[in-house]
């Protein structure tokens, strides 16, 4: 265990089973806890609670109507939280939960409106991470779970990054270090004709496929409840981003000195202020566990401006691509 300080302000270990019992009896009296899931960090609070919720929109100080994805341990628990599964549904949890999917139902009314911002359905995920599991566990009831990121920054995928985005507004964070995935989760509405990917994520859309068959996509969820452009800007550095096809697009009569390079699988001759590289061998896995942490530390480098390759559009890269995009304050079909 590992003390930062005041009383409730810590950090504790997968396993660390004092510091779990500490989480779930914040939870329980309304408080909100960081926590790591196997995609990005979030920031839990009682699902059936709307002071927690509330809290929860307030500390990221997110709009309203983003609605809020809740974490259960089980399928049996979504499904308690839906008044009505369609089987398309129940294909995909039985495949890839627990795990970075996360589904969109019919709600039953005993989910509060808060949590869903007033849409009849309802995002459910489960988790696979261990320390998640054992707060749920511990707590025994659904967690409402966004990012544990300010609206519309880059999303954590370590402690440290959740207590610099957040910092004293939580009264404890949970660090089960960097996470395995590192985007946030898939997330699909089977309630159509064709299933429909509302956001790109964890779990490959070709993997989806293979159990459900062709599927739509929409555009990027949090676009939609506002005019279009206003939430164009998501995951997005506090310096300015620039997105090439490739190394070789970059001018060769350009200063890049003052420019931080976020490569794919290689750094081009030029001189940067700093460059990292997400894959050397091209793997998106491997990619996309990097993503965030990398475009962080760039961000929060000397490099006055960041410059990104779009990764390869398939597998993970096709999500990376789609948050490349919004960082860049691109629409996500370009
Ligand atoms: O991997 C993840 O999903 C992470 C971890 C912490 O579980 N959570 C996460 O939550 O990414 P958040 O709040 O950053 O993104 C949730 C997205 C939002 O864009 C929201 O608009 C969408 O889920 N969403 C939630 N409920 C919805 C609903 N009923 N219909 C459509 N979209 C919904
Ligand atoms: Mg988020």
């Amino acid at each position: 265990m590992n003390w930062n300080g005041n009383e409730t302000t810590g950090t504790a270990q997968a396993g660390d089973s004092a510091m779990i019992e500490r989480a779930a009896a914040l939870l329980r009296r309304g408080e909100v806890v960081a926590l790591p899931t196997e995609t990005v960090y979030g920031l839990a609070g009682d699902g059936f609670n709307p002071l927690a919720l509330a809290k929860i929109f307030e500390i990221k100080q997110r709009p309203f109507f983003d609605p809020l994805i809740l974490h259960v341990l089980n399928a049996e628990a979504a499904w308690e939280l839906a008044s009505s599964v369609p089987d398309g549904a129940r294909l995909l949890a039985a495949r890839f939960w627990p795990g970075p999917l996360t589904l969109v139902l019919p709600k039953k009314s005993k989910v509060p409106d808060l949590a869903t911002s007033g849409l009849p359905s309802v995002a459910v995920r489960v988790p696979s991470h261990p320390l998640s599991r054992a707060v749920l566990e511990a707590f025994g009831g659904p967690l409402a779970a966004p990012s544990a990121n300010r609206f519309g920054r880059i999303s954590p995928t370590t402690a440290e990054a959740v207590r610099k985005e957040l910092g004293d507004a939580v009264p404890l964070i949970l660090d089960g270090g960097a996470c395995r995935i590192g985007l946030e989760s898939t997330i699909v509405d089977c309630g159509g004709t064709m299933p429909l990917i509302l956001r790109a994520g964890g779990v490959p859309i070709e993997e989806i496929e293979k159990v459900v068959g062709a599927v739509d996509h929409a555009t990027p969820v949090s676009e939609k409840p506002l005019a279009p452009g206003h939430l164009e800007h998501h995951y997005a550095p506090q310096k300015p981003l620039r997105l090439v096809g490739s190394p070789e697009e970059l001018p060769s009569g350009e200063d890049f000195s003052d420019a931080g390079f976020l490569a794919f699988d290689r750094v081009p001759r030029q001189r940067f202020c700093k460059a990292l590289v997400l894959s050397a061998t091209g793997d998106l896995t491997e990619a996309a566990a990097h993503f965030f942490a990398m475009l962080r530390e760039l961000d929060e480098s000397a490099a006055r401006r960041i410059i990104a390759v779009r990764p390869p559009r398939r597998g993970l890269g096709f999500a990376i691509n789609e948050r490349l995009s919004r960082a860049a304050g691109k629409s996500a079909s370009t």
